[in-house]
């Protein structure tokens, strides 16, 4: 029997079909291009940080090639930072100044986003900070830019989180109602854990925030950072084990990867993965039933840079050949032969082989169940032999590993 978690209030039908989105880090922070969280880490204030707000102009941003460049490798959502940690917002907010209208780049520059991708035919989510490094009100704690400045935090101990409570609550309206449908909430993230001041549920008032999303946009998706629960659980920057589970239940999940370690672009950053490992971790994930959200952290100058193309690219050339094994499959019942990953879509079942055997690749339980084979990308036979005794079927590949960066061999079954 496949695996189907629970129903939840949102509708997550298209989403655990869809399998692969776009994650789009994009703010101020492209700027100093040494992490989207350089603000806490290298302590900086308001004042200081001020240079990137004035500084932002990004004349090179077409939404529209953003959106093609996702559409071609595969990506079927994105979901974008509306608001990261350091509280400057990417539309043009009624409720503060701190927004790209005011920047040099002079517009609201969400807008053409959303309408880009929509248009070619990509479902579209809103990533929206909890945190706020730059809101009067948000109270001074332990991952604050300036948590140890004792003079500031003096100064600024009176600051009222119900305050800031009601401008979160109040953007998450503009953002629900100036920009269509929205298919994804993704908010981030709670932390009422930490010693020093840390925040959660009740610090964001999620209950009644999680209600006004719910009747201003019935079927959203809201992920699980609110620490109340929601529709799909979100592990960052891991493979899990197997598939996810909340309370001993398996449910819908994400896995969020970033290219190369950052979210926000990274310019000195080496650590980008190869477009090997990444088809490998798509494959991986939907293997055990999740999501791949795959982030880009453009430029200041609104640009994706070469890397990031590169792999978006290299992706999408192993997609267009197999994507078969990917959207609407999901975990397989079945077992993987060594050095494989399987996954399933009714009556077909995909071998993605991570190392290449020589000659033969043998799988278990497999005799008497196998109507025809296949290698996907170019629809050659593949013969096989079947050892009825044992149950073991043995699959004749060529010496020569088919060129492709993870090879598929599609089992039609009885
Ligand atoms: C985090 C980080 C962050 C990133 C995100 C993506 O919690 O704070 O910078 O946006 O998760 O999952």
């Amino acid at each position: 029997m496949a695996i189907k978690p629970e129903a939840t209030a949102g509708n997550t039908d298209w989403f655990i079909h869809d399998r692969f989105g776009l994650f789009i880090h994009w703010g101020l922070y492209a700027l100093p291009a040494r992490h989207e969280w350089v603000k806490n880490r290298e302590r900086i204030p308001d004042s200081t940080y001020q240079k990137y707000f004035e500084h932002f102009d990004p004349d090179l941003y077409d939404p529209k090639e953003w959106a093609k460049a996702a559409k071609k490798a595969g990506m079927k959502y994105f979901v974008v930072t509306t608001k990261h940690h350091e509280g400057f917002c990417l539309w043009d907010s009624k409720l503060t100044d701190y927004k790209a209208t005011n920047t040099p780049a002079g517009r609201d520059l969400l807008k053409p986003m959303v309408e880009a991708f929509r248009e070619e035919g990509l479902k579209i989510g809103f990533y929206h900070s909890l945190i706020d490094w730059h809101h009067p009100e948000f109270p001074v704690d332990g991952i604050h830019p300036q948590r140890d400045d004792k003079e500031f935090r003096e100064k600024e101990k009176d600051r009222d989180i119900t305050k800031y409570a009601e401008y979160l609550h109040k953007q998450t309206r503009e953002l629900l109602t100036q920009f269509g449908k929205i298919d994804i909430i993704w908010f981030d993230f709670s932390y009422s854990g930490m010693a020093d001041n840390g925040k959660g549920k009740d610090d964001w008032q999620s209950e009644k925030l999680l209600d006004m999303v719910r009747e201003l946009m019935p079927g959203i998706i809201v992920n699980d950072r609110l620490e109340i629960g929601g529709d799909i659980k979100t592990p960052e920057q891991v493979q899990p084990r197997e598939w996810v589970k909340v309370d001993g239940k398996p449910v819908v999940w994400e896995a969020c990867q970033t290219l190369n370690g950052s979210w926000g672009y990274d310019r000195d950053n080496l650590d980008w993965k190869s477009v090997e490992l990444l088809v490998q971790m798509l494959i991986d994930t939907v293997s055990k039933g999740g999501n791949l959200l795959l982030n880009v952290g453009p430029t200041g100058r609104g640009y994706f840079d070469p890397k990031a193309i590169d792999r978006l690219e290299g992706i999408g050339e192993w997609m267009k050949y197999n994507s078969r094994s990917i959207y609407g499959a999901s975990q397989s019942e079945f077992t993987a032969p060594v050095d494989c990953r399987l996954t399933q879509n009714g009556d077909r079942l995909y071998i993605h082989v991570f190392a290449w055997p020589f000659k033969q690749l043998h799988m278990e339980g497999m005799a008497g169940k196998i109507k025809y084979a296949q290698l996907l990308h170019d629809a050659s036979e593949v013969r096989y032999s079947e050892n009825m005794d044992n149950g073991m079927v043995s699959f004749n590949l060529p010496v020569q590993r088919p060129d492709v960066v993870v090879p598929v061999i599609e089992l039609f079954l009885k």
